[in-house]
């Protein structure tokens, strides 16, 4: 297998500045090497371009529309590229709004080569804020929404068709900061979240054997992987830290068990701050969780 690295240095959609940091932090931390060692061809396709961060306080419900909406255009276009290819694209954000550009072009590349997508959104939030809802305007907040077909109109109809993915095709794992609003909307959506108390009370191998009970050869298997989901403990550089996340075993196991699939074709790593870390600290975990990921495993060689 290939893995295409796409570096988004870009915070436009966050609350919080440095998460345009996070492809160096990365590539700093060695990720193209940890996945050499393990069997797997990397290429290193460099970092996108797209405006810089204006920080502007939000307008209609929405801060730096227009700067979203390029950096995800960039992000369509290369993880599309990459997929032509038959790479495995590894988008390291960067925040989470580029989620909607990576997904996008994912779900148009799945409708095309007739593969059911399935997204593994491992994040201590759900993302599902829309415009009308937000309490913020950050649109980090809102790609599930745009995802859906009900975000923002400049955001929505990426793949070809209004909703890129449907509430089925999408499982929450580490969850436990939603807004009030969105708590209305997971409901009416009827989107599956696994929140940390159903890990409390199930275990992350009850939960994930749910969640991954009808993956198959047909399925096109994406995580996004926002650095929030673990423990601030475990990842202090994070914008949007929440504590009481997964130990770093059951987020080990999570990894674990999506590679045991073989499905595993497309990531998304974001919303890791540098300039709240220490010492690179949460992007060497990242680095860590991504190689189980691609199956590196204690054992098995
Ligand atoms: N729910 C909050 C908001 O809409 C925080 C979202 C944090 N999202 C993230 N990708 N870190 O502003
Ligand atoms: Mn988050
Ligand atoms: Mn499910
Ligand atoms: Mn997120």
């Amino acid at each position: 297998r290939t893995v295409s690295l796409i570096g988004a240095p870009t915070d436009v959609g966050a609350s919080v500045r440095g998460a345009g940091m996070g492809p160096e932090a990365l590539r700093v931390a060695g990720l193209a090497e940890a996945l050499r060692s393990q069997r797997l061809t990397v290429v290193d396709r460099g970092n996108l371009a797209g405006p810089p961060n204006p920080w502007m306080p939000p307008t209609q419900g929405v801060r730096h529309m227009d700067e979203v909406v390029a950096w995800n255009r960039a992000v369509f276009d290369e993880v599309a590229a990459a997929l032509g290819r038959g790479h495995v694209p590894l988008l390291m954000g960067g925040d989470h709004c580029l989620a909607i550009g990576s997904i996008s072009a994912i779900a148009r590349h799945c409708r095309e080569r007739r593969k059911n997508l399935r997204v593994v959104w491992l994040d201590a939030h759900t993302d599902v804020n829309t415009e009308a809802i937000s309490p913020s305007g950050n649109l980090h907040g809102m790609p599930v929404s745009c995802l859906l077909g009900h975000g923002p109109a400049q955001l929505v109809g990426w793949s070809g068709e209004r909703a890129a993915i449907a509430a089925d095709n999408i499982d929450f794992i580490g969850i436990r900061s939603v807004d009030a609003d969105e708590k209305q909307a997971i409901r009416l959506l009827g989107l599956q979240v696994f929140d940390m108390r159903h890990i409390d009370e199930h275990g992350m191998r009850n939960t994930m054997t749910e969640v991954l009970q009808d993956v198959d050869e047909d399925t096109h298997l994406h995580v996004s992987f926002d650095l929030d989901c673990l423990d601030p403990m475990e990842a202090p550089g994070v914008g949007t830290g929440v504590r009481g996340g997964p130990t770093y075993r059951e987020m080990q196991l999570c990894m674990e068990m999506i590679a045991d699939t073989g499905q595993l074709a497309s990531v998304d790593v974001v919303e890791i701050n540098p300039a709240l870390d220490v010492r690179n600290q949460t992007a060497q975990l990242a680095v860590e969780f991504i190689q189980s990921l691609f199956g590196a495993s204690t054992l098995a060689r």
